[in-house]
């Protein structure tokens, strides 16, 4: 059986990344990823705000410095013999970027650029967004040679072309998709409380759309972030379309040995369908991909409000 798939040009044993997150901040839990069977880890990002100059206070929130950062992917490279990834979080062209190159001086086997932008002014264009994106893609494009992946949001008005850009800005992969912090009101304080909520398999079914509407149109590696909690969750991202898949929510409530679980269950999964790789699944299985348009058109969604009227009425 085999399992293994190729990622951004990296070979990975299995399809199942750590995505990027707190799960990379010690060097144990990382080994333990490792051990339990993850093929590749994602660090938690450096973001561009700690690389602009600030004082060093406005950089006390944040759990490593950027000299801490490089330091650790070093460490990481050298305990681990998985693939190791390095995150950036920036939406503006800067001197951060040099960091790009750094990291791949420490070692870094490629480079996952989260996007994390919420425009806020009233004339600021969509183009003007995305054309910002695409810069920042050929800006560090210019400083390193190892791939780039690119962390977006699920908010962008025409997601094909927009990936088509990003491949021509020197991308070789997307992550699908990263998640912005949704605050709730507190209705007695009216005050905001913060929250990052893990997520749920629910969360998975924007990422399916998205990877099955983009597979056959895109040259880029896609992977799957966000909801992917049961072995049934890997299964579906890699016949939507997903060469890996990652995993942060899931691995955080169940640790890092739920891996085991997912591995034995894609296997089993592999076995009952004849499948002799994962590759083989990914590439003949296209009911989603094939039914990708038809499902989600506006023929099929006025069907079912109108089969759900006709249940219900
Ligand atoms: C506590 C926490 C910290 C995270 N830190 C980062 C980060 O530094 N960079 C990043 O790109 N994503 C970060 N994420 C987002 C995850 O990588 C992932 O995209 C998201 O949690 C959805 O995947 P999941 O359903 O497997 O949790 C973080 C998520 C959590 C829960």
């Amino acid at each position: 059986m085999n399992l293994s798939t190729q990622y951004l040009g990296l070979h990975l044993k299995n399809p199942i990344v750590a995505g990027a997150s707190p799960l990379s901040f010690s060097l144990e839990m990382a080994k333990r990823l490792e051990e339990a069977g993850a093929a590749a880890i994602v660090m938690h990002s450096l973001f561009e705000e700690q690389l602009s100059g600030l004082p060093q206070q406005s950089l006390a929130p944040y759990h490593f410095t950027p000299e801490q950062y490089i330091q650790h992917l070093r460490a990481l490279k050298r305990e681990l013999s998985i693939p190791v990834i390095a995150s950036l979080n920036s939406v503006r062209e800067g001197a951060w970027v040099r960091y790009a190159q750094y990291m791949q001086d420490a070692g870094a086997d490629a480079l996952e650029i989260n996007l994390y932008y919420l425009p806020r002014t009233d004339n600021e264009s969509s183009s003007i967004v995305e054309q910002r994106a695409f810069q920042i893609v050929r800006l560090v494009r210019q400083f390193v040679s190892i791939p780039i992946a690119v962390k977006l949001s699920p908010w962008i008005t025409s997601l094909p072309q927009f990936a088509h850009r990003l491949e021509e800005a020197g991308a070789s992969g997307l992550v699908l998709f990263n998640r912005f912090v949704q605050p709730d009101i507190d209705i007695k304080t009216f005050k905001t409380i913060p929250k990052l909520d893990l997520t749920t398999p629910e969360d998975l079914l924007i990422r399916l759309h998205w990877l099955a509407a983009l597979h056959s149109r895109t040259r880029l590696d896609l992977s799957a972030s966000g909801g992917v909690h049961g072995a049934n969750d890997v299964i579906k991202a890699i016949v939507a379309g997903a060469r890996s898949v990652q995993l942060v929510s899931t691995l955080m409530l169940n640790g890092p040995d739920h891996i085991k679980t997912l591995l034995e269950g894609l296997k089993d999964w592999l076995t009952l369908n004849n499948f002799p790789s994962v590759d083989e699944a990914r590439t003949r299985v296209d009911t989603l991909r094939r039914d990708a348009d038809k499902a989600t058109g506006r023929e099929n969604y006025i069907r079912i409000i109108h089969n759900w009227e006709r249940q219900h009425s």
